[in-house]
């Protein structure tokens, strides 16, 4: 980050030449403003995309003969040469130059010379310029994204064939309401990263347009070859108007959203990481690796990575009330506002990458207590609508089942029993339908019932297991 420095009068030299801007003016930078509107310790991140954005724009002007093919070929080594340096971390980053752009060209015309290198800015803004830097960078970070959770739901699938059979509760309201399988529980989960890793193929598709060639914001009045130059980048289209492509940053927000809603589907598994391994739940046993001490009450393991993910959701989410309050009324076209673009993205990229591999890596190494979640499945009449639908079996209508259900359980906890302590004549009290085995409807029936495409019966389950193995390969 810049240094803080004194409020005083403005500097008295003369404006750094160095300043891609600077001929008109006869007054340096007051240094605030000019810590003010430093970019650099944010978009340096962009420094591979500058230098093929800079190379393909180089090698198209020499072959339109816009420029002298010798400088043209010139620049090109010269960048390659500076990004050599930047790869081996040996580029000397000069904040005095504002951001990744002119500490690029800087050091390219120390390299090559003034001239030569002033001609790479022929028939180019950085307006156009940070644009395609952006998006050349938000395909491969929705690339990664896609990947990462990639990593994730494999993780998932891992633990829930490992714990196969394990029965817990379902819940609705937070209240036990009816037996399922963990592993489909699990499931859910890749269900929703599914689409997460959907919408980030999609914000790559919608990224991935260039708009190089479109100048400041009006176009260039050169002989450019817009086609060759995304080709050369791997850009599948070119933006269509010149307005919109300098100050659209709609594949910003679509990124930054997909994170969000990535990270909303992690915060919810961070909350039931959190329930399960409280005593009151007691499913789960966090390793030690992904666990935290208390300095105070040595007993205590604490779900920290869990708690930090669902705080950091938060985060995400602030950043994209951030980039859409950024866009918002903004006229055409480039405005300085969309510098903030950059920190939104990047902070929402880290933010969901970071979070992403650890579970990734937490996920395979939870230990599940089976005993006590089956035991927590059939407590407080968990199994309750499957006793009304066996009264509907038997010819009942379903809300006459549910009533006789209803008064049998009144009946049951005035008793002080369970469902399996009742006898069948007790049943016959509240409906003559139930049969006499009645007491011995048990979770795995209850399981196995649940049959239909979608459902938690082991068979199900196991097809899906299935099923998502085979798309993860
Ligand atoms: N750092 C600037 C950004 O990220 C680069 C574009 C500057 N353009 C301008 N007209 N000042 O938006």
């Amino acid at each position: 980050m810049p240094k803080r420095s004194v409020p005083g009068k403005p500097a008295r030299r003369q404006p750094t030449p160095t300043k891609a801007w600077g001929g008109r003016f006869r007054q340096a930078t007051h240094p605030l403003a000019e810590a003010y509107i430093l970019s650099l310790p944010i978009d340096r991140r962009l420094w591979r995309e500058e230098i093929a954005v800079s190379v393909a724009h180089a090698r198209m002007l020499g072959r339109q003969r816009i420029i002298p093919r010798a400088d043209a070929a010139a620049i090109v080594r010269g960048l390659q040469d500076v990004r050599r340096e930047l790869a081996a971390g040996r580029f000397h980053w000069r904040e005095e130059l504002e951001d990744v752009h002119t500490n690029v060209e800087a050091r390219l015309a120390q390299k090559i010379g003034a001239r030569a290198a002033g001609r790479l800015r022929t028939a180019r803004s950085r307006n156009d310029q940070v644009a395609t830097d952006l998006r050349l960078y938000a395909k491969h970070a929705c690339d990664r994204a896609v990947t990462a959770i990639g990593s994730l739901q494999r993780a998932l699938l891992s633990l829930a064939e490992a714990n196969r059979s394990t029965v817990m509760p379902g819940y609705t309201h937070l209240q036990r309401a009816q037996p399922v399988l963990l592993a489909h529980h699990l499931l859910a989960y890749l269900e929703m990263l599914e689409r997460d890793s959907e919408r980030f193929q999609q914000a790559h598709r919608r990224a991935d347009v260039l708009p190089l060639g479109s100048g400041a914001l009006a176009g260039v009045p050169y002989p450019i070859d817009r086609q060759a130059v995304a080709k050369e980048l791997g850009f599948a289209r070119l933006s269509e108007n010149s307005l919109d492509a300098v100050s659209d940053r709609d594949f910003v927000v679509d990124f930054i959203a997909a994170a969000a809603l990535c990270m909303t589907h992690i915060s919810r598994l961070a909350e039931e990481i959190v329930l399960w391994s409280s005593s009151e739940f007691g499913f789960l046993r966090l390793p030690d690796a992904f666990a935290t001490g208390s300095s105070i009450m040595p007993q205590k393991r604490n779900p920290d990575v869990a708690e930090l993910a669902r705080a950091r959701m938060g985060r995400v989410d602030g950043l994209l009330v951030s980039i859409l309050t950024t866009l918002k009324a903004l006229p055409l076209a480039y405005n300085r506002d969309l510098q903030e673009d950059k920190r939104a993205f990047f902070d929402a990229e880290d933010t969901l990458l970071d979070t992403l591999d650890v579970f990734a890596a937490m996920a395979p190494n939870l230990r599940f207590d089976a005993d006590r979640a089956r035991q927590a499945a059939s407590a407080d009449y968990s199994l309750a609508t499957d006793l009304a639908d066996e009264l509907v079996r038997r010819g009942l209508p379903f809300r006459q089942a549910h009533n006789a259900v209803g008064r049998l359980i009144q009946y049951a906890e005035q008793q002080g029993k369970t469902f399996s302590e009742l006898s069948a004549a007790e049943y016959r009290r509240f409906s003559s339908l139930f049969p006499e085995d009645v007491s011995k409807l048990g979770l795995d029936a209850a399981l196995g019932a649940r049959d239909a495409p979608g459902g938690t019966a082991p068979r199900q389950v196991a097809a899906a297991l299935r099923r998502w193995r085979r798309r993860l390969k």
